[in-house]
């Protein structure tokens, strides 16, 4: 890869919003390592972009297994020796759609932990073993893939696990930002509204192309752009 180029690595990226952020990532010219829980899916992922003319990359990368975590830094230290972009794209949303299952009153413990690994635990883990690479180079764009269902100031019912998981993931980014104030390293929560995916269902109005603008937007922001804010359609919003 040319040295020259930004490298970015984007989590959960075989399909939906997290391949989009690699489309268009690399087509901006950024060196793209594409991950995927299951190796072959992320290497068909890859292959398709590489068949569209772009510098793409896989690597397996399943984010809730701390070894997982600590192949990819190691591939990434002896590969390249340091990372510009993280896009913490994987997530899950198991909550039933069904009201009274979807009370907050019937959340399990065990299907918030579930919820947690990936959504919480896995953003904070990866941002703990990258940004350490980025401060080798002085530069470093992470984005937390969050969402408008866990804004605080618009909480509402449903969607439980989902919704304090993405709460949470806000905290992490403000925390972040906040202790690497006056670096060069931006951190930020993303909102990229209700999007057609496999998570979004088929009447979501957006299609992943307009879904990740915010996404690419806050990975490839310039010198002294924002951190720690929370963004959607390029605008902050409301925490
Ligand atoms: N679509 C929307 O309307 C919408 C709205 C707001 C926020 N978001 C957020 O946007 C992000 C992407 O969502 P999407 O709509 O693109 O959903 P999606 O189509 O369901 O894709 C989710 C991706 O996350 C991966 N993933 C899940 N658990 C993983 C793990 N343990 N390790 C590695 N990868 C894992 C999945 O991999 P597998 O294929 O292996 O399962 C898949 O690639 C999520 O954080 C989501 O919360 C989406």
């Amino acid at each position: 890869m040319n040295d020259n180029k930004k490298i970015a690595v984007i989590t959960g990226a075989n399909r939906g919003l997290g391949l989009e952020t690699c489309r268009q990532l690399a087509s901006q010219g950024v060196s793209v390592i594409l991950t995927s829980r299951d190796p072959s899916k992320g290497k068909e992922a890859a292959s398709l972009l590489q068949s569209e003319g772009l510098e793409v990359a896989s690597h397996p990368l399943d984010v809730t297994r701390s070894e997982s975590i600590q192949q990819l830094q190691q591939y990434l230290r002896q590969e390249f020796g340091r990372l510009d972009v993280l896009v913490n794209n994987a997530g899950v949303l198991k909550d039933s759609r069904d009201p009274v299952e979807a009370s907050i009153f019937n959340t399990k413990i065990d299907a918030l932990r579930t919820t947690l690994e990936t959504n919480l635990y896995a953003p904070l883990l990866l941002c703990q073993a990258l940004i350490p690479l980025m401060k080798k180079g002085d530069y470093g764009r992470v984005v937390n893939v969050s969402s408008s269902l866990g804004q605080l100031s618009e909480m509402s019912a449903g969607y439980p696990t989902y919704r304090i998981s993405k709460t949470a993931l806000n905290a992490v980014t403000g925390l972040l930002a906040a202790e690497l104030q006056g670096t060069n390293i931006l951190v930020n929560s993303a909102c990229p509204g209700w999007v057609k995916t496999d998570m979004g269902g088929p009447d979501a109005p957006a299609d992943p192309k307009e879904g990740v603008k915010t996404i690419v937007w806050l990975a490839t922001l310039p010198d002294g752009g924002p951190t720690g804010g929370f963004f959607r359609d390029q605008q902050p919003i409301a925490w």
